[in-house]
């Protein structure tokens, strides 16, 4: 009997015990588990709240305006280009973006890309605030789009400047190459022409050639000007009275034969720039070769060097025919002339004063105009002085 009871109480035993075992086995495997999906959960967590961060940073940092709509078509984030751009009213989140904005292609983008997962273009010519826009839909992967918004207006600006551009180009060539043609036509059906008559053709021949020939050379220039940017080509420091006196100088025949009286002044040396000589030359030889063309006999043009809070300054004065507000404003565009007919009559191509700006602006420096009409103007340029000099060397004249 106590053999039966000691045999029950084992078995009763073994069996508490495998159930024990058994009950033990799965809390600890259940605990296993759960601690495993919480440290897996953690873990996702951390990684989703990384990616959130980095999608928040993204959309603020974004340069295009984004919109994320949900399924339902109301807005559940946006950034600040974004409020720019489609000028969204304030605390837009939570309302439906075809009440916030009203772009008629809109509606119908919003809905072809969240039915058929294709992604919507359309442009906008002019916003209320006079800008171009592109506007991208695109459907997200769950549900709801995401909306990117391009300002435009820089490039299609730049786009019909190129197009400006190369329309002056053309002209600028077709004529001289018009009239070069014209002189080549009439000597071909007239072989017998008197010799006079063609010393005269092939002298206009030879100004026209040489038209030509300026006009590549200062498209060039300016090519090259916009290619370096600001990157410096060789630079040493020169003096810049050492500059401003030999251009003067080389262009007093000019002053002279337009009878105009052409001055220098300001402190002989002592004003060291980093520049090159030949950009430098080109500058001060544009600013003084226009001041004695656009003044009349009798007038007086001055090239005066100062320094000015702690920078360089070139004053080219003049008395000559000056220039109204507005051309003021436009005369460093390329190919701007006041009166094109009579600066073309003078040689110019009205690329002078874009190559300035660009030379000076690479160098750090600035350049403007003073002017009335009818009383002269003052084309001045800043450049920065070079400090100290050391025992760098030096590009002597
Ligand atoms: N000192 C000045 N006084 C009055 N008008 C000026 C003066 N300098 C320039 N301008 C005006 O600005 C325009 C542009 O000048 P810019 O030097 O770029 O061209 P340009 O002298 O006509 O030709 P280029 O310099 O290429 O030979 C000139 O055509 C002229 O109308
Ligand atoms: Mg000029």
């Amino acid at each position: 009997m106590s053999a039966d009871i000691e045999l029950a109480a084992l078995a009763t035993t073994v069996a508490l015990a495998t159930i024990s075992a058994a009950t033990a086995w799965r809390w600890s495997r259940r605990w296993r588990d759960e601690n495993g999906r919480r440290t897996q959960l953690t873990a996702e967590l951390a990684s989703a709240r990384t990616e959130a961060a980095r999608a928040v940073a993204a959309l603020a940092g974004a340069s295009d305006g984004l919109i994320v709509v949900d399924g339902n078509g109301r807005i559940v984030a946006c950034n600040p280009n974004a409020v720019d751009f489609a000028q969204l009213p304030p605390l837009a989140n939570g309302r439906r973006l075809q009440d916030c904005v009203p772009w008629a292609p809109l509606p119908s983008a919003l809905e072809l890309a969240a039915a058929t997962g294709e992604p919507q273009y359309f442009e906008l010519e002019a916003d209320p605030a006079g800008r171009a826009l592109a506007v991208r839909v695109r459907r997200l992967p769950d549900q709801g789009v995401v909306v990117a918004i391009d300002d435009t207006s820089r490039l299609k600006k730049l786009e019909s400047l190129r197009r400006d551009f190369i329309a002056n180009v053309s002209h600028e060539l077709k004529t001289p190459l018009a009239a070069i043609q014209g002189f080549v036509e009439t000597m071909q059906d007239d072989l017998e022409m008197p010799t006079t008559t063609r010393v005269r053709f092939l002298d206009r021949i030879a100004r026209q050639t040489e038209r030509l020939t300026t006009l590549v050379a200062d498209l060039l220039t300016l090519s090259r000007l916009d290619d370096e940017g600001d990157q410096a080509r060789e630079r040493r420091p020169l003096e810049l009275g050492g500059v401003v006196r030999e251009t003067v100088r080389d262009l007093a025949p000019l002053a002279e034969k337009r009878q105009v009286r052409l001055a220098l002044a300001g402190p002989e040396g002592g004003m060291w720039v980093r520049a090159d000589r030949e950009a430098l030359r080109q500058v001060v030889g544009n600013l003084v070769d226009n001041a004695i063309k656009y003044t009349g006999a009798g007038g007086d043009v001055r090239a005066q060097l100062a320094i000015d809070d702690g920078r360089a300054l070139l004053e080219v004065v003049d008395t000559g025919i000056g220039l109204s507000s507005e051309d003021q404003e436009r005369v460093f565009e390329r190919f701007y002339r006041v009166d094109r007919a009579r600066s073309r009559d003078l040689g110019g191509t009205g690329l002078g004063l874009a190559i300035v700006k660009n030379t000076v602006k690479g160098l750090g420096g600035e350049v403007g105009v003073r002017s009335r009409l009818g009383a002269g103007s003052t084309f001045w340029v800043t450049l920065p002085l070079v400090a100290d000099r050391g025992d760098e060397p030096f590009d002597a004249p």
